[in-house]
């Protein structure tokens, strides 16, 4: 086998307009530990990115920072930045639940809203005012 330099960095970039998501020196701390040190990286539109990494090593902080659900943390800090489309999505600006519209999660296990199950499989509809089923009908 050849020898193979595991320090060297290998980084991959695409150019702006195959790019969907990107962070740039992203670092993230809870209080005074710093999970996330300095991350650059670049997401490829309309293609599956894996992150691989052992248990703690801040796949779930990283992923969590680019909608911005870090910010319900109180001892989670931030700094750097993540861009989408080139918007920096950290803008103070920035309406969170619209850019989690375009930015989602799919989490591991299904977490329901404290309601009934055809509540929470109808809540979309319901956010829409899509309530009746002749709004339905005219989809
Ligand atoms: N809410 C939090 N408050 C304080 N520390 C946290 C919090 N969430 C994660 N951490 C710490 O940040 C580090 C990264 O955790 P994270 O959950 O992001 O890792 P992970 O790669 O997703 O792990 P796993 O593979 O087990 O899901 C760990 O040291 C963890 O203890
Ligand atoms: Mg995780």
């Amino acid at each position: 086998m050849s020898k193979y330099n595991w320090d060297e960095k290998h980084i991959i970039t695409f150019p702006e307009e195959k790019v969907a998501l990107s962070t740039k020196d992203l670092h993230v701390y809870y209080g005074k530990n710093e999970s996330i040190k300095g991350i650059d990286m670049q997401f490829e539109k309309n293609k599956i990115t894996a992150l691989i990494g052992p248990s703690g090593s801040g796949k779930s902080t990283y992923l969590r920072s680019l909608n911005r659900m870090n910010d319900t943390i109180d001892i989670a800090k931030v700094t750097g930045q993540i861009l989408y489309r080139g918007i920096d999505v950290n803008r103070p600006e920035i309406n969170v639940y619209e850019m989690r519209k375009h930015i989602g999660m799919v989490f591991q296990r299904p977490n329901p809203f404290a309601k009934s199950i055809y509540r929470n499989i109808t809540f979309a509809q319901n956010v829409q005012e899509l309530r009746t089923r002749k709004s339905l009908m005219k989809l």
